[in-house]
């Protein structure tokens, strides 16, 4: 471990879903420009520790910092804001816009941030081209094959150049070779962009794209050091 300060960093964290422990005092840190994969056995909490560390839930206990900054504590108005600027999320089911060609799905976030239509669209179509999805910019996500849908996916969470992309079970709904694409596209880009991915997945092929591994086992986090 170096001593560099973490990027995020969660910190003995506690969630309970109802009588359920998802989070029992998981502890994980992300630095700067790493690709962390996070896996564990499915109701591992896996998923609920991506929603603490991205912002999207607040933990019972325990903290999430950010920069420094804690997260779990932050007014919702600046949560968000940071959720806007600073991350960028895929789901396993890409959770695109249905009624958005991908075009629009990929330059809502721009736009959102309050990029002009014309320059969202440019920049878009130019992400659009980057995950190889050159040519489908006006198919909507039910006429697109899941890679396809995926790939949008990423380019709708790295539109904005986040500091860092939380994916969970990004190819958990794919074919072996769509999987693969969408591993390629995630990991080429995040290298070159210098975006830190906490990548949750069950699949061993998936996690060697990861600089490191942290296993969650009941709720808790057991570091397993360097996978590459
Ligand atoms: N919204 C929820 N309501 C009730 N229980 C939940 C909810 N979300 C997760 N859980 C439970 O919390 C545990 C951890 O879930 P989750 O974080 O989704 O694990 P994983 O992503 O590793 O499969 C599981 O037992 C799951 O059933
Ligand atoms: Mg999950």
């Amino acid at each position: 471990m170096s001593n560099e300060v973490p990027l995020l960093a969660a910190r003995d964290l506690v969630k309970t879903h109802g009588r359920t422990e998802a989070l029992r005092g998981a502890s994980v840190e992300l630095r700067a420009g790493e690709i962390l994969a996070v896996t564990g056995a499915s109701g591992s909490g896996k998923s609920t520790l991506l929603h603490c560390l991205a912002g999207i839930v607040r933990p019972d206990g325990g903290s999430v910092s950010y920069a420094g900054e804690r997260l779990d504590t932050l007014p919702e108005k600046r949560l968000s804001e940071l959720r806007r600027t600073e991350f960028g999320v895929v789901f396993q089911f890409g959770q695109l816009i249905p009624e958005l060609t991908a075009l629009d799905n990929v330059a809502l976030p721009l736009m959102l941030a309050g990029a002009a239509r014309g320059d969202a669209h440019e920049r878009a179509g130019e992400w659009l081209e980057r995950f190889g999805v050159r040519g489908q910019e006006g198919l909507r996500p039910g006429e697109m094959s899941g890679g396809q849908a995926q790939r949008t996916s990423l380019a709708r969470a790295l539109v904005t150049e986040p500091k860092v992309v939380f994916a969970d079970e990004p190819t958990g709904a794919l074919d072996s070779l769509a999987g693969e694409q969408v591993m390629t596209a995630l990991v080429h880009t995040a290298r070159e962009q210098g975006t830190a991915v906490l990548l949750i997945t069950h699949d061993a092929q998936v996690a060697a794209y990861a600089d490191r591994e942290a296993r969650l086992s009941d709720g808790l986090v057991a570091p397993t050091g360097v996978t590459v």
